[in-house]
């Protein structure tokens, strides 16, 4: 792994994201998660402080990049908090199925190599009922920036150690068999080039037995 994804990448990310609105944002989208929750795409662990430990039972996480782990395990160890990290990807998740009340993906599905591959097994190990919570950015649903956002991906992938700007995150998920109501799209200023990042914040729902 280059010098960049793996150690210039989580620092930059960790930077570009540390913005008051953002903060405000992964606080919405973790601190209702409760019961045994898992998050994919853990990144450097920034989620971690807005989980309201008094509702999880359990926290088991997913990050397949070294240098993103090593901030991770930093993060965790100084929250005294005792959470699973599996060093892998989201695509063949080693946990049983039905074993979790909520996943979590924060800013994940537009990197995972399969988005599909990974909504399955998000799928697979969500308990009926379950809850997949997530904060995305999207392909834009005004054409104009669409446009734009497919002309600047090949860049965008390289920067952004594999993400993309175009993917239709909600749709993935509607065809992944998850419930989910009407979503929209929001501008997060505070987002760098963020008329070509519309933000989505959801729960889609794995349907009760
Ligand atoms: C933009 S970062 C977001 C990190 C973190 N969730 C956050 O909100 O700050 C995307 C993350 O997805 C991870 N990732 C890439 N491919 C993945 C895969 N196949 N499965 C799970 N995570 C993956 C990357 O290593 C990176 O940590």
């Amino acid at each position: 792994m280059g010098i960049y994804s793996e150690r210039i990448f989580p620092w930059l990310v960790d930077r570009a994201l540390d913005k008051p609105a953002i903060d405000e944002r992964r606080a919405r989208l973790v601190g209702n998660a409760s019961g045994d929750v898992l998050e994919i795409g853990f990144g450097t662990g920034a989620t971690l402080p807005f989980y309201d430990r008094t509702r999880v039972r359990s926290l088991s996480v997913v990050e397949p990049s070294a240098g993103m782990n090593r901030h991770a395990r930093a993060r965790i160890e100084q929250s005294g908090w005792k959470v699973r990290l599996d060093a892998l990807a989201g695509e063949y998740l080693p946990y049983e199925d039905n074993s979790f009340d909520c996943v979590v993906s924060s800013l994940t599905l537009c990197t995972v190599t399969n988005p599909a591959q990974v909504l399955k097994e998000v799928w697979r190990v969500l308990r009926p009922g379950g809850a997949l919570r997530f904060l995305e950015h999207v392909a834009s649903d005004d054409p104009a920036r669409r446009k734009w956002q497919d002309r600047l991906n090949p860049v965008q992938q390289v920067v952004g150690v594999g993400c993309n700007l175009n993917r239709d995150t909600v749709a993935a998920i509607r065809a992944a068999g998850f419930i989910l109501d009407p979503v929209n799209q929001q501008i997060e200023p505070s987002f760098p080039l963020a008329a070509y990042l519309p933000i989505v914040e959801g729960v889609a729902y794995k349907p009760p037995a």
